[in-house]
């Protein structure tokens, strides 16, 4: 049977403690907070989904047609809906934003000795994508400016077995894509946008997942639009779609079914979900910008606390803020760990930045004695504070009072 890999925090020493403590306990035992009257107030969660629009009525439609699995047509609306929105043609729906990241490299067909480029500092999937084709993922550390990863650094790992780099767009936050293609295409790399967190966000004017040669997105109930469970790659590469499709179905044959010439997946959505997706994407627009009204009015109320770093924002980019990040620097007189521990008290959920990939169990051998101190900083600095669509100003002003309270 398989044994996890323990990493014993002693063995890391001085950077045992970037890792976070363990989970604060949610409650609201200090309520009623005065100026909220004698109404005991609701605990904020960090996220949580809207689904206010058509979702019922496609979903009781997929139920009444007896149309549930991938061959619905809501599968089909649902693909162009989004693509459209990435403003690229082709999407490819499927079970999350992981197996999308992965279908990506296996349509690249990355095998063993391979190498792909990504920041440490994300989300797991993002790794276990590389490993999952048996490629190598090679890590670079961030831009304290943009919290993404660190492209001075891409280029001096590149070597002759490097065949892709997956920029991640971080908490909706786009990279710099111009340089990173310019990068890639001089190297002959393929560019996989990792756009789990950055539905909606801007480079330049243009949307994410229309800026490498193909992205991958999560539509996980935390995500700017969700189907539940669910993710997408999207791409203007007719051959990569192609081949997407394919592999996403068990790669049956054109020829005849039961008849395979590639290693294929079971890696569809559901017609259930995608009615659900279809609905989102009608309201994304929506949800954007309320993420980046409730971004700003969080900034705006932050700005004249001291310790306190808000999120990035570089000339070239509409950041989505899928959530909202901030750094809890020594000025501050708490740190995160204690911060988040006090605010859970008073029922404000928050969480904790990525952990980087090199301070993983999982993968801590393969990258021993690799130091990435920006990204090594984020993780000890950082969390991010209730962030859904959906949140009221009046939920924004709670957070914010209550992070001033219990600094005092
Ligand atoms: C950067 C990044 N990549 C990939 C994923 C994986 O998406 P999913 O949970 O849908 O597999 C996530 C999920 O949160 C993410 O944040």
């Amino acid at each position: 049977m398989l044994k996890p890999v323990e990493l014993d925090l002693s063995e890391l020493g001085e950077l045992a403690q970037v890792i976070p403590g363990p989970e604060p306990k949610l409650e609201l035992s200090l309520s009623p907070i005065p100026q909220f009257g004698a109404e005991r107030p609701r605990i904020i969660p960090v996220c949580e989904p809207s689904l206010t629009g058509n979702e019922l009525k496609y979903v009781t439609d997929c139920i009444e047609s007896n149309w549930i699995s991938s061959a619905g047509h809501y599968i089909q609306a649902f693909e162009r809906a989004f693509a459209a929105a990435c403003q690229v043609r082709y999407g490819i729906s499927c079970c999350s934003g992981t197996i999308a990241l992965h279908l990506a490299l296996a349509v690249l067909g990355l095998q063993p000795g391979d190498e792909v480029i990504i920041p440490t500092f994300t989300m797991i999937a993002t790794a276990y994508a590389v490993t999952y084709t048996g490629a190598r993922p090679v890590l670079v550390d961030s831009e304290r400016e943009t919290w993404n990863m660190d492209l001075d650094q891409v280029e001096a790992r590149i070597t002759p077995r490097t065949r892709a780099i997956i920029p991640v767009h971080t908490y909706g936050h786009p990279v710099d894509m111009d340089r990173l293609n310019a990068l890639a295409e001089r190297h002959g790399l393929w560019v996989i946008e990792d756009a789990a967190e950055a539905h909606g966000a801007l480079y330049k004017g243009r949307p994410t997942g229309s800026l490498g040669d193909a992205a991958a997105f999560s539509f996980y109930a935390n995500k700017i639009i969700t189907t539940g469970e669910g993710g997408m790659l999207v791409t203007d590469n007719e051959e990569l779609a192609r081949l997407a499709w394919t592999l996403r179905d068990h790669a049956f044959s054109s020829e005849r079914h039961f008849w395979h010439k590639f290693i294929g997946y079971s890696y569809r959505m559901t017609n259930l979900q995608a009615a659900v997706g279809l609905a989102q994407v009608e309201q994304m627009a929506n949800f954007v910008a309320a993420r980046r009204a409730n971004a700003a009015y969080y900034t705006e109320l932050l700005k004249d606390i001291p310790g306190l770093v808000t999120p990035p924002q570089a000339e070239w980019a509409t950041s989505v803020y899928w959530m909202y990040g901030i750094l809890v620097q020594d000025e501050f007189g708490l740190t995160r760990d204690e911060l988040r521990r006090r605010l859970a008290q008073r029922g404000i959920e928050t969480r904790t930045f990525f952990i980087p990939m090199h301070l993983q169990p999982i993968y801590y051998e393969m990258f021993k004695g690799e130091r990435y101190p920006v990204a090594e900083d984020f993780c000890r600095r950082g969390l991010y504070l209730p962030s859904a669509s959906s949140l009221t100003r009046q939920e924004i002003e709670r957070v914010v009072d209550t992070l001033r309270d219990v600094r005092r």
